[in-house]
């Protein structure tokens, strides 16, 4: 009945720009992080009809990688994502002493060093756009007696890594240098033997949990991460993968204790990666307002601490079904098929933000097109994403003459019940999530939507023009 689309692997690492049709959405690597900014057009026209999957998690490939380090022997990856992200976490393992290969689209294997058997890098880790795998690696590395500078691109330059050094120099590192309070490039010294600790995170934030216990990795002893909100729990469920001893807790309403014990021997262990539900989001939303659509999505992970926006789209009246369910790499994906229909503005509660913290742009989106208001509470944390994501969103949606305001940490839209204008130019900022997020907009707005540039989206979906268009849509 739906014609399938295949998820288009991309092609290998780094060499993105041999494929004629996506050379232009590749970022130059010869020169570090200058790219000739593309501006992308997305038109309404046709409505979405197929089925696709859309490529690995991003967080689930960059642990991958981190876990294929720090194990011992020989871990094998299949459904990688081979994003500019994970490509620098890769570059990043083989820096610091790993052997990485890659076999074929998604597989890869890793030949890891152990926890403690990190070598000293020749050079500068360059984690270009990507928060996640800077952070995580500055906890590996801070814990190690080894010294490394992290770098990335302008956008990773502005964002705030206290958060990270923090609880490190409790741990026993040291920072030998650093930009602006806390910025890239900076320097890090780890301890000959780090310290365990007990830290409470001061923000719902998956990335300074994770960057805690990997560091607790290499400290003797118990060390303790408590968060107030649960945030996605990739790390936990590897480091019991791996055969590190974990203990998971409640605390408090919405919270989470996890205990690790430091100085395992990881065991090399295959890893599957399943479909990022934070990329499933493009289609999902731009079936929900393309007037007509049906399409269906394999394999979307489903993990409740990820599925915030699939609850809030619900409550908003959209039709999503789930098709069939199964279980991959020990995580919950379903196959949902999603049909274009009216949707209704919500209020979305602040404790649901850590479940669907990267999908805010998108929602957004949806909720321009619903009728009534939208709020969004609670959004502090997205003012120090890939850009200021709170403000990115609402100067999108202005610029498609959507009605919007800022108040405090909340979102508020006004939908159009269906019509939105369009017509306008985005600023991405160098950020994918809402390079993506204004395509999809221009699915369903009278006049096209433009962006400034489509370059970022190589670094977490690098497939999705093709994929969306496979699909029907007019993005060029
Ligand atoms: C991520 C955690 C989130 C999210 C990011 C990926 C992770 O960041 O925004 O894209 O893989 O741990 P915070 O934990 O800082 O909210």
């Amino acid at each position: 009945m739906l014609e399938r689309l295949d998820c288009a692997s991309p092609a290998p690492p780094f060499r993105l720009a041999a494929n004629p049709k996506r050379a232009n959405l590749t970022r130059d690597r010869r020169v570090a992080h200058s790219h000739n900014p593309t501006p992308v057009t997305a038109s309404a026209g046709r409505p979405l009809r197929g089925m696709l999957r859309v490529p690995g998690d991003k967080s689930i490939s960059h642990r991958a990688m981190i876990f294929g380090l720090l194990a011992v022997g020989e871990t094998r990856i299949s459904g990688l994502l081979e994003g500019e992200d994970v490509m620098a976490t890769a570059a990043a393992a083989r820096a610091l002493g790993a052997q990485v290969h890659h076999d074929g689209p998604g597989l890869w294997r890793v030949f890891g060093v152990g926890v403690g058997g990190l070598r000293q890098p020749d050079g500068v880790l360059d984690f270009g756009n990507a928060g996640t795998g800077s952070r995580l690696m500055m906890g590996v590395c801070g814990a190690h007696p080894i010294t490394t500078t992290f770098d990335g691109d302008a956008s990773l330059r502005k964002r705030p890594m206290r958060r990270i050094l923090d609880p490190l120099e409790r741990m026993g590192a040291v920072i030998v240098s650093q930009e602006d309070g806390g910025r890239v490039p900076l320097t890090l010294r780890g301890p000959r033997e780090a310290v365990p600790i007990e830290y409470r995170t001061p923000v719902a934030s998956a990335q300074i949990k994770s960057a805690v216990l990997l560091a607790g990795l290499a400290a003797p002893g118990e060390t303790t991460v408590i968060e107030t909100e649960a945030t996605r729990d990739h790390t936990e469920k590897m480091l019991a993968h791996f055969g590190a001893q974990v203990r998971v807790s409640t605390e408090g309403a919405h919270g989470r204790r996890i205990v690790l014990t430091g100085q395992p021997e990881l065991r090399a262990t295959p890893i599957v990666v399943p479909a990022d539900p934070s990329s499933a989001a493009f289609p999902i939303v731009a079936a929900l307002i393309a007037p007509g659509s049906d399409i269906l999505i394999e394999g979307v992970m489903t993990n409740p601490l990820r599925s915030g926006l699939l609850t809030t789209l619900r409550e908003m009246g959209a039709d999503i079904s789930v098709e069939s369910e199964a279980s991959e790499g020990g995580e919950a994906v379903a196959t949902l098929r999603v049909r274009a229909g009216g949707l209704a503005g919500v209020t979305v509660p602040p404790e649901r933000a850590p479940s669907m913290i990267d999908e805010y742009p998108v929602l957004a989106v949806a909720a321009a097109f619903a009728s009534g208001t939208t709020r969004m509470r609670g959004l502090q944390e997205l003012r120090v994403k890939e850009s200021d994501r709170l403000a990115a969103v609402a100067d999108g949606l202005r610029a498609a003459g959507v009605t919007c305001a800022i108040e405090g940490d909340d979102l508020v839209v006004e939908g159009g019940g269906g019509a939105v204008a369009g017509g306008g130019m985005v600023a991405t900022h160098l950020d994918h999530r809402i390079a993506m997020s204004f395509l999809v907009m221009g699915l369903a707005t009278r006049k096209p939507m433009r962006i400034d540039d489509g370059a970022m989206i190589a670094t977490s979906f690098p497939s999705f023009l093709a994929l969306m268009n496979g699909l029907g849509a007019d993005i060029a």
